[in-house]
């Protein structure tokens, strides 16, 4: 792919990225999300070659060896990091940044003889490595050697998130998914600066998370999935591989364990949890609303309270979600008494709680936040839970669920939200469209429920492009927000997923390059 840096742009005048109408002449204005400044130099480009190396001193190291692991297999090229002999750093990156980059932000210097990558945390250094790979032709995304030339626009980007927490989220219950396919979509979703991962643990068809005190939730639990196919389960330990691996992409896992509704593989398992004391069948359907734990056996709260302890204790990031959603067979009184009851639990193992915005009926405290996932512009529920200290997390179902249908003849995915194209999925503000303050947004999420989603093409085809437009929604500056911009540099990646080996719906909305 050549790369004529900036030609449509004059040299050294800052344009928000977004904002500029002409066609992307440059990798410089392709970038997704949109950075907040960007400044070609089309005189100082940049090429990779078999001499260049990494210097990423101390807490550095680890996305320089994180970077060299980009570049290495396509390019051919060593890629040293911190090489014994001095002067040869091409790409340098350092923990130096100016303050007002805050915790995630990033400057990116690309001349012709340097890149120089200054962040104030590891954060910032990864995310400054999304936008770095982005800058270089889309064959870097290969696993296999490509012909180069690996050549990078000059300039300078400056960038930071409009808000800390953009998320995704994957159902494993619904359809089991293995650790490397999660692990694979953590790698896809890293690149558009997506810093957490909500993982939906366990639903009506599927416990999928071993639970070492009520070890038939899995035993039993977990042995099949919609549509009656084997199911399957994460050990403790695939957790925590799944957890690790996700942090050295600096992405936190949030599990979710969906109560008291969605909670028949549960109730299959032990007949205990059940108010008349029978287990019922394990359910390989796709309805909703059914089933609920026992809100007045003291047994489930022993039940709510083990699984608690040893998921909190397996998880490091701050949230616990414990679901809320679509308890239609629990009445209201009993849902608040339920969920009174579960909510100090999170908090006495040290987590705070998300949950789906319902779950405000029980007035969550302070530090809980609630994701709103309804169809309508915000709920009242949530300006009340504003009004206690509560977060919001943005997931509108008919612009962010990436398992709703493109359109009508979309062959996967459901469409009780409606048809989401990638204009709707990217044509929204998240604190206009939920009619709350932005300070009171704490950020996006882009879920993924599967009742029929099983593989990671399903995935792949569901979530490119549109999970890049939410990512961009959670990531850039409100003042970039621009759709012709946005389709515009949503049709460079499309080359790049085909080079990763990856698969992406051709939406008819983005004007794809090949
Ligand atoms: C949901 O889609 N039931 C949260």
């Amino acid at each position: 792919m050549a790369v004529v840096a900036g030609a449509l742009l004059a040299a050294g005048t800052a344009v928000p990225a977004g904002g500029d109408p002409a066609p992307a002449a440059s990798a410089m204005d392709t970038i997704v999300p949109a950075p907040e400044s960007v400044t070609p130099d089309p005189a100082a480009n940049f090429e990779l070659s078999e001499q260049t190396a990494i210097l990423a001193p101390g807490e550095a190291a680890g996305v320089g060896e994180y970077l060299a692991g980009v570049l290495r297999p396509s390019t051919g090229f060593p890629v040293p990091v911190n090489p014994a002999l001095p002067g040869t750093g091409d790409i340098a990156l350092a923990l130096d940044g100016d303050p007002g980059l805050g915790p995630e932000g990033y400057r990116l210097q690309v001349a012709d003889d340097a890149v120089q990558v200054h962040a104030t945390s590891p954060d910032g250094l990864f995310n400054a490595v999304q936008t770095l790979r982005q800058l270089l032709p889309a064959g870097i995304e290969s696993a296999t050697a490509q012909p180069g030339p690996w050549t990078m626009p000059g300039g300078e980007i400056t960038d930071k998130p409009r808000f800390g927490h953009r998320s995704a989220q994957l159902d494993p219950a619904r359809h089991f998914f293995t650790v490397d396919m999660v692990k694979r979509y953590i790698d896809q979703i890293a690149k558009y600066k997506i810093n957490k991962l909500h993982l939906h643990l366990t639903d009506d068809q599927g416990w999928r998370l071993q639970i070492n005190s009520w070890p038939r939730l899995t035993e039993f639990g977990a042995q099949t999935e919609v549509g009656g196919t084997p199911g399957g389960f994460y050990t403790q330990q695939d957790y925590s591989e799944i957890v690790d691996y996700a942090a050295s992409r600096h992405m936190t896992v949030i599990p979710e364990i969906d109560m008291p509704g969605h909670t028949n593989a549960a109730l299959s398992s032990y007949a205990e949890l059940n108010c008349d004391g029978v287990a019922p069948p394990p359910y390989t359907g796709i309805d909703v609303g059914f089933s609920s734990l026992c809100v007045n056996k003291d047994i489930t709260y022993t039940f709510v309270e083990d699984v608690i302890r040893e998921v909190a204790a397996l998880t490091p990031g701050p949230y616990l979600h414990i679901g809320g959603d679509e308890a239609h067979s629990t009445t209201d009184e009993d849902y608040v008494a339920f969920m009174s009851k579960v909510l100090p639990l999170v908090e006495k193992y040290g987590k705070k709680p998300l949950g789906w915005h319902e779950y405000g009926k029980a007035a969550p405290q302070g530090d809980a936040a609630l994701q709103f996932w309804g169809t309508t512009n915000g709920d009242p529920i949530l300006n009340e839970g504003i009004a206690r200290g509560n977060k919001v997390l943005a997931s509108p179902a008919n612009k962010s669920y990436m398992d709703m249908k493109y359109d009508e003849n979309t062959p996967l995915g459901l469409q009780w939200a409606g048809f989401i194209e990638v204009a709707d999925a990217y044509g929204w503000d998240p604190a206009d469209h939920l009619q709350v303050p932005e300070e009171s947004v704490l950020g996006v999420e882009a879920p993924m429920f599967s009742e029929t989603l099983e593989t990671s093409q399903h995935i792949e085809f569901m979530a490119f492009p549109r999970l890049p437009a939410i990512a961009e929604l959670g990531w850039s500056p409100k003042n970039t927000h621009d759709w012709e911009s946005f389709k515009t540099r949503l049709a460079n990646q499309g080359p790049r997923w085909q080079a990763a080996g990856q698969d992406f719906y051709r939406s008819p909305q983005i004007p794809w390059t090949r």
